[in-house]
């Protein structure tokens, strides 16, 4: 068994996810799938973004990794920051979970039989959010598809000798998923399974020790105006009233949360029992986008471009990877001890997010509002596609002729520095000259404690 401390019924629920996931990884068919199975935000799987997955979880595509060929480069180092994969619902949305059940049970009056009494309320509080099964497949695969992309740096002799750190976030889910990277990466080498890891907060979970972001964005109800607005403005209420209408429920007994609610039901079904759950037949594509819409409101106003001390919060993270990647990429002596291969860092949703806003990816011209719905169709921030499970940013320096080279991926997708679009791996150099007034700043505790409160609204929206 591996060192998971399931919940007390958790063993049998393992098992039977396990038999689950088994199932469906290997032959849930495409068309099993619901179809808003991509409108799941944070809680959406990682193949809705990579569907070749869905046909070989090892599908690897070599030609993401573009340094010029003219420059000879290879492969120096890899710093991996990645999401846990996917997990429990957290006790907040079990305790939904059950409002909503009960209240299906008792009160509607059309709809879904398997709804009204057959559907089985398997959740309990004390699997609040911990990583399951699938969970442990998606980051075992990850660190597989990783090896194959990078031979050099996750090889044999760097997976033996230890010489690739792992660092984690504190919570269960994450300690559980770098454990299972490590399974992946030994499975790979056909290694005996030996974990070793360092739990550090200060760099996965920096957004809970900066007291300008608490203050001034987490527990601020105005910094999160527009997410309470969509909430109860007219687009959530035309998904509930059409919720209300399939199950014969009045409509007021339904909130947005259990509307919500529902919703995430579809998608944990799927992710953690690879079910096509009767919850998800109660919207239809245009409800799944709003709900989605609803989310990315919410990622961007608490975690990402919103305000601007949500991205300045991860500068910890920020210069502890570039101090990574500094060393990595010094000239050295063929005498020296060469240079880390690569750091494997294990963190949240809410660490990958202000690090790319603070890379200043994923901003669009118009920041999303409670009252331009319609006008967002095509924005680039949508955190189904960004931070699904096992969500993975990759900073790939590369030796070269002309110096080394940095390359970013997103989800195992090549993603351009913000000024600097004409190539795919630009010179380190000029990354570090574009990032310069980050890295001469981007003080943490000035940043965090220095203005004592908030922050205004990022002004350069
Ligand atoms: C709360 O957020 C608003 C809007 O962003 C901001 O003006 C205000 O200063 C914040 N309040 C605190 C206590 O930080």
């Amino acid at each position: 068994m591996f060192s998971v401390s399931l919940p007390a019924n958790g063993l049998l629920l393992a098992a039977v996810s396990l038999l689950l996931t088994r199932r469906c990884c290997s032959s849930l068919s495409v068309r099993d799938i619901p179809h808003i199975a991509a409108y799941f935000g944070t809680k959406t799987r990682y193949e809705e973004v990579k569907p070749l997955l869905l046909r070989d979880v090892l599908s690897v595509d070599r030609s993401v990794l573009r340094p010029p060929p003219a420059d000879s480069c290879s492969p120096v180092h890899l710093t991996a920051v990645i999401r846990h994969g996917s997990r429990y619902p957290t006790a907040k949305n079990i305790r939904r979970i059950h409002k909503l059940s009960e209240l299906v049970r008792r009160d509607a009056s059309r709809g879904p039989e398997e709804l009204r009494s057959r559907w089985e309320d398997w959740y309990t509080e004390d699997m609040d959010g911990q990583l399951v099964m699938k969970g442990r497949e998606d980051l075992r695969q990850l660190a597989v598809r990783l090896s194959i992309l990078f031979p050099s740096l996750l090889s044999e002799a760097n997976v033996m000798k230890r010489r690739i750190s792992f660092v984690s976030s504190s919570k269960h889910r994450c300690v559980s998923s770098v454990e299972a990277f490590q399974e992946g990466l030994q499975q790979h080498h056909e290694l005996v399974p030996e974990y070793s890891h360092v739990v550090d907060d200060e760099l996965m979970r920096f957004f809970e020790r900066c007291r300008g972001y608490v203050e001034g964005v987490e527990n601020n109800r105005t910094a999160l105006l527009e997410v309470e607005k969509f909430k109860h403005g007219e687009e959530m209420e035309a998904v509930r009233r059409r919720m209300a209408e399939r199950l014969g429920l009045p409509h007021l007994s339904l909130t947005p949360d259990l509307v919500e609610a529902a919703f995430f039901l579809c998608s944990y079904e799927l992710s953690i029992r690879a079910i096509h759950s009767p919850w998800c037949f109660l919207f239809n594509e245009d409800d799944a986008k709003v709900l989605e819409y609803k989310s990315d409101l919410k990622q961007y106003w608490k975690h990402s471009h919103g305000h601007v001390i949500s991205g300045l919060s991860s500068c910890p993270l920020f210069h502890h990877v570039f101090r990574t990647l500094d060393k990595a990429g010094r000239p050295r002596r063929s005498t020296d001890t060469p240079p880390e291969p690569a750091s494997i860092m294990v963190g949240h949703a809410e660490t990958l997010l202000p690090l790319l806003s603070l890379l200043g990816l994923y901003k669009d011209q118009t920041p999303p509002t409670a009252s331009n719905y319609h006008s967002q169709h095509g924005r680039r921030f949508r955190s189904s596609l960004i931070v699904p499970y096992a969500a993975n940013l990759l900073f790939v320096l590369y030796d070269c002729r002309r110096g080394p080279r940095l390359q970013l991926l997103v989800n195992e997708s090549p993603v351009r520095f913000p000024g600097l679009e004409t190539e795919d791996a630009p010179l380190y150099r000029d990354v570090r000259a574009a990032y310069r007034h980050l890295l001469d700043g981007c003080d943490f505790h000035r940043e965090c404690e220095g203005r004592g409160g908030g922050r205004g609204p990022n002004t350069e929206l």
